[in-house]
């Protein structure tokens, strides 16, 4: 039988024997996406607070037979666990007993876990038939192992939910998460600042123009740094309460700073503030890039709260990109792995990937009528090379940094060193959604 402690001195030099860049003991095990077991030790020493890493050695009788670990991802309440055994105690039926003990260890310390995750290799029966029997349930295939020159593992993805109340937080987006705020930020803007003008022209082309100059009580929900609501307050001047809400602080208070005293700004959860607001006295409730952070099975409560709150005749305005909009030649082979990578995020956490395919019945369903939908394509000869994959490459990047860590960063490089080249070009699909209430 196998026993578990904390990892020793004596198990980490064992561990750097069996996972490095030259394995000495055969192949090389699956640690999460880009990122090195040297890294994740150093991570365990010190944490940089948005995942906690746990490595144990795995003993029969006093001899370390291999080691296993969790990392577990607080924001969204899941955790991953991945195993290695020395050559001679492959395939014996460690596994499942070595998985039971994480769970167990991670469940215990992290009572709000909802979700634990294994990955095993495609290429290998035995390992997927152990994590089964452990009690995951298979999800799907992913990328996943190193990814080193072009080259990346496929992994079979093994998930099992513990606990099905809250799945996960009201929104995926939280500022104050991203590693380098002020980068998301810059990001942020530089993406309002190519998208408005756009947007604005998508306005007049859909005869929103004139609802909104009628308009007496505009809210943006999730309004971010502001760019959205301060734009409405000059287009559109004879609109006199203008209100942008978000519930991260750093954001209102960026805003605030921003001076524009035309935006009544609330710090407050969305939904909250939409459920406070008295029924049928809104003209126009706008969120941006908003909807497509929330779980799908929230849907529901955000639409029918919106409606709730619009007079009749007034509208939701979603302003969204098609996930399937990124398009660039010639194709980047880091990129779409990120991206496909982005995507299996998103529905981990009940999110869906392309919201603007769906996002028209769910108005439906909230009781919307007249639905519309306008988009328009942003292409390099529009955008500019370099804005292109500066906001695209950043695009790519966030929502997944945790998980990709230096190779997230080298995808995003590989775009803006391909946007130099000649003949490279690229597009961006984005467009607003209108539902009125009737
Ligand atoms: C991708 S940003 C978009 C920001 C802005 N609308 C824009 O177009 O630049 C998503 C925004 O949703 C906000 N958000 C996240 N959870 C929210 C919630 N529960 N209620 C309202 N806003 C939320 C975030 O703080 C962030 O500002």
């Amino acid at each position: 039988m196998v026993k578990f402690r904390e990892l020793t001195k004596k198990g980490r030099e064992l561990a750097e024997m069996l996972v490095s860049d030259k394995p000495k003991y055969g192949t090389q095990i699956s640690l999460p996406t880009g990122f090195t077991f040297q890294a994740l030790l150093r991570e365990m020493e010190n944490p940089a607070g948005k995942r906690r890493i746990e490595f144990f050695e795995i003993l029969c009788g006093r001899k370390i037979i291999g080691f296993c670990y969790y990392t577990v991802y607080e924001r969204y309440r899941a955790a991953e666990l991945a195993t290695i055994f020395m050559p001679g105690y492959r395939g014996k039926g460690l596994v499942s007993p070595t998985i039971r003990f994480l769970i167990n260890h991670a469940t215990r310390t992290y009572p709000q876990l909802l979700r634990v995750e294994a990955t095993a290799s495609s290429a290998n029966p035995k390992a997927i038939a152990s994590l089964l029997s452990a009690g995951f349930n298979v999800e799907g295939v992913r990328p996943a192992g190193y990814v080193r020159g072009n080259k990346i593992s496929d992994a079979v993805l093994l998930g099992v939910v513990l606990k099905r109340d809250d799945m996960a937080p009201s929104s995926m987006y939280q500022i104050e998460s991203f590693r380098d705020k002020t980068l998301e930020r810059k990001r942020l803007l530089k993406q309002g600042e190519i998208l408005l003008d756009q947007e604005a022209e998508l306005i007049r082309n859909t005869g929103l123009q004139e609802k909104f100059s009628k308009a007496e009580r505009i809210v943006d929900i999730g309004c971010g740094f502001g760019q959205f609501a301060a734009w409405l307050s000059k287009a559109f001047p004879e609109t006199d309460k203008i209100f942008g809400v978000d519930p991260s602080r750093w954001m209102i208070r960026a805003s605030e700073a921003s001076g524009n005293r035309k935006v009544k700004l609330v710090c407050s959860d969305g939904l909250k503030f939409l459920d406070a607001l008295p029924a049928g006295g809104t003209d126009a409730v706008c969120m941006r890039f908003v909807i497509n952070h929330i779980p799908e099975r929230l849907w529901g409560r955000w639409l029918t709260a919106a409606r709730r709150c619009l007079k009749p005749g007034g509208f939701i305005y979603l302003t969204l990109s098609d996930a399937n909009y990124y398009k660039t030649f010639p194709g980047l082979p880091l990129m779409d792995l990120l991206f496909s990578h982005k995507k299996l995020l998103r529905e981990k956490n009940g999110g869906v990937w392309n919201v603007p395919a769906v996002i028209g019945g769910h108005l439906y369903a909230a009781g919307f009528r007249n639905i519309t939908q306008k988009s328009t394509c942003l292409s390099t000869e529009k955008m500019g090379k370099q804005n292109y994959a500066s906001s695209v490459g950043d695009q790519f990047v966030w929502g997944v940094e945790e998980s990709w860590g230096r190779t997230g960063e080298l995808a995003r490089k590989s775009l803006i060193d391909a946007a130099k080249a000649q003949n490279f070009w690229g597009q961006v699909k984005f467009g607003i959604h209108i539902g009125e209430k009737a």
